[in-house]
């Protein structure tokens, strides 16, 4: 319970009661507190309901933070409150069904957030026109329907961060969004948008990160997606578009992520994706019409963490110098990717599809290491050079102390043959083995996690294997690697690798490590990405709206400025 003698600080400025376990009333202590600039109240167990006379001393007020509460809003929709925001941030709180109307007062407004506020309504045409000092804005996870208006640029065209994700907006993608020239994420994911992309994307050249995942976007992906010089994440995953990747992509050097699963991409895999975007960690290219050859450049890209290339129609043998992949060591030094420097904490998240479900990594996401080539038309046996991939799997880093780890090898479905070397033993965080359907052939090795975790499912579509967990006996001998000399020699220790397609490992979940000490170290990282967003924004737009940039600043300190103390 909030103490009553909170009323007699008549002067105090900044009130943060975040992050308590604070229940019962606020609303009491409130109406006196006229000096009151700042108001935290989030993650707290309040239950009142706010009227429009609870508000009604609170003349100074510029940042109010009410996320995680479980407050709701009784106020007509012709209030008029005697404060100008700044800074709103009422994640997960209850706001709806209706857009609150008292917002249209809000004309100085720099940072909004209403994710998950239970809002079922249009998006007012009011919101677009009501700030020019507007730099962010979220109304993720609600149930907004209809189509985003033409007004979305008209007076945001300052915005740096939009994300609509996770509503039910329909029609197709305004072109008047393409005049926000500072924008930096673009967050439109999981809603029923459809039509093209549209071509004038390219204009946003400031652009970092795009997610425009499941929706029913159609077309080509736009050739003035080469403009775009700043992208870093692109997620088109899940939607109907087609064609061949347009080689203007190449000019897009800083992609990290490139999602373009579940699509309806066509032509060959271009070679430019492994020579020009040499800062690809992320390259989700599964469930399309690709064909012809695995492109050798691939093995160019020094940081792949992610090759999701199964279920597309590719061909031929897997190009020995495949074994390149060094990021596949995980020696990486971040947890998380944050574009545009956290001001919105817009994390990078991926989705990987392992073992028939469906993984999703952000904070961790350093941490995935997943190869999938199946369900493709490959042939021929795993060429040697993987070894140099697999000689790196032993130095597990010590900073994934806590964290368990999950491997999973995954080359069902093609046409490989040969033998299944004795090395995967020593693969000992090996969660899951799919070889079903190829044409795998000998002695099924045995050891460690293996035994574990291969059964007879293995045998499924690779008629020509014997052994346990098999019934069947294998002739003596007959193909199986000595893997006496294997142990004592380094040399032969390569050779078995050799046979090892490492598929998908993906160093996983954190369990309790994260969740208590993990914290402390999360908002270190935020709040050294933070002062690096200030850094390259300065670079950005100083010439042009410094002044924009300190004010900016100054809301998102507090805004989250202190959530660390
Ligand atoms: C809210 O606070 C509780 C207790 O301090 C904490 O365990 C929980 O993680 C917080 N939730 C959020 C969303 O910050
Ligand atoms: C607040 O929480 C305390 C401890 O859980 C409980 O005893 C008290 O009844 C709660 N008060 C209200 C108003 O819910
Ligand atoms: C909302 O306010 C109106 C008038 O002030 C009142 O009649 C109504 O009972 C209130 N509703 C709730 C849920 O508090
Ligand atoms: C969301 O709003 C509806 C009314 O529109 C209400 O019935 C429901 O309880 C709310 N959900 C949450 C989680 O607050
Ligand atoms: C693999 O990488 C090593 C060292 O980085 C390099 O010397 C070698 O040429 C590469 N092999 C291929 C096939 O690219
Ligand atoms: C292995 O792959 C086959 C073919 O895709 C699938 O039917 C089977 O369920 C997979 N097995 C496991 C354990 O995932
Ligand atoms: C499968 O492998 C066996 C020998 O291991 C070979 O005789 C057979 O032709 C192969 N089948 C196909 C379809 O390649
Ligand atoms: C099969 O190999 C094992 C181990 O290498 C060896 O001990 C055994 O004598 C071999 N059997 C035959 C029939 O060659």
């Amino acid at each position: 319970m909030v103490p009553s003698s909170l009323k007699g600080l008549s002067s105090l400025e900044k009130l943060d009661l975040s992050h308590n376990e604070l229940n019962g009333s606020i609303l009491g202590s409130l109406g006196q507190l006229s000096d009151l600039v700042r108001l935290d109240v989030s993650n707290n167990s309040f239950n009142d309901v706010f009227s429009e006379t609870h508000f009604s001393g609170l003349k100074k007020l510029k940042y109010l933070l009410m996320s995680s509460t479980l407050v709701s809003f009784n106020v007509s929709s012709s209030w008029v409150p005697p404060f100008k925001l700044l800074g709103i941030k009422m994640i997960k709180c209850n706001l709806g069904p209706k857009f609150p109307a008292w917002l249209r007062t809000q004309n100085e407004l720099h940072y909004l957030s209403l994710s998950g506020a239970n809002i079922s309504d249009t998006i007012p045409d009011f919101l677009w026109k009501l700030s020019p000092n507007m730099y962010h804005i979220s109304l993720s996870n609600n149930s907004f329907s209809c189509s985003i208006t033409r007004s979305i640029g008209e007076k945001t065209s300052n915005l740096v961060s939009l994300s609509l994700s996770s509503n039910r907006l329909n029609g197709s993608i305004p072109l008047s969004l393409c005049k926000m020239k500072y924008l930096a994420n673009l967050y439109l994911q999981d809603n029923h948008l459809t039509s093209e992309i549209p071509q004038c994307l390219g204009d946003l050249q400031f652009l970092e990160a795009m997610d425009l995942r499941n929706n029913s976007l159609s077309g080509v992906i736009p050739t003035s997606i080469g403009h775009l010089s700043r992208l870093q994440s692109l997620h088109l995953y899940k939607n109907k578009l087609s064609g061949e990747l347009p080689p203007t992509m190449k000019s897009c050097e800083g992609l990290v992520t490139l999602d373009l699963g579940e699509n309806g991409f066509s032509g060959n895999i271009p070679n430019w994706i492994g020579e020009e975007l040499s800062s690809l960690k992320f390259l989700f290219l599964q469930s399309n019409k690709f064909d012809g050859n695995l492109p050798p450049q691939l093995s160019l890209l020094s940081d792949l963490q992610v090759l999701d290339l199964a279920q597309n129609n590719i061909s031929g043998t897997i190009p020995t110098c495949f074994g390149n992949f060094t990021a596949m060591a995980i020696n990486n030094k971040t947890n998380k990717i944050i574009y545009s420097g956290g001001i919105t904490d817009a994390l990078e998240s991926i989705v990987v599809y392992s073992k028939g479900s469906q993984l999703k990594y952000s904070t961790t996401i350093s941490l995935v290491v997943h190869i999938n080539l199946s369900g493709n038309n490959l042939c021929g046996e795993i060429p040697q050079e993987i070894t140099h991939l697999f000689g790196l799997l032993g130095k597990i880093p010590e900073n994934i102390n806590g964290l368990r780890q999950m491997e999973s090898l995954d080359l069902s479905c093609n046409r490989l043959s040969g033998a299944i070397p004795d090395s995967l033993s020593q693969l000992t965080f090996l969660d899951l083995l799919n070889l079903s359907y190829n044409n795998f052939s000998g002695r099924i090795p045995r050891g460690n996690q293996l035994d574990t975790i291969i059964d007879a499912s293995i045998s499924w579509g690779n008629p020509f294997l014997c052994g346990p967990p098999l019934l069947n006996q294998c002739p003596e001998n007959e193909t199986s690697h000595d893997s006496q000399s294997v142990v004592d020699q380094e040399e032969s220790n390569d050779e078995l690798l050799m046979h090892l397609l490492y598929i998908s490992m993906v160093f996983g979940f954190i369990v309790g490590f994260w969740v208590v000490c993990g914290i402390l170290i999360f908002i270190r990282s935020w709040r050294i990405a933070y002062y690096q967003f200030f850094d390259d924004m300065r670079d950005l737009l100083y010439v042009k709206v410094a002044r924009y940039v300190a004010i900016l600043q100054k809301t998102k300190i507090e805004l989250v400025g202190n959530e660390g103390q």
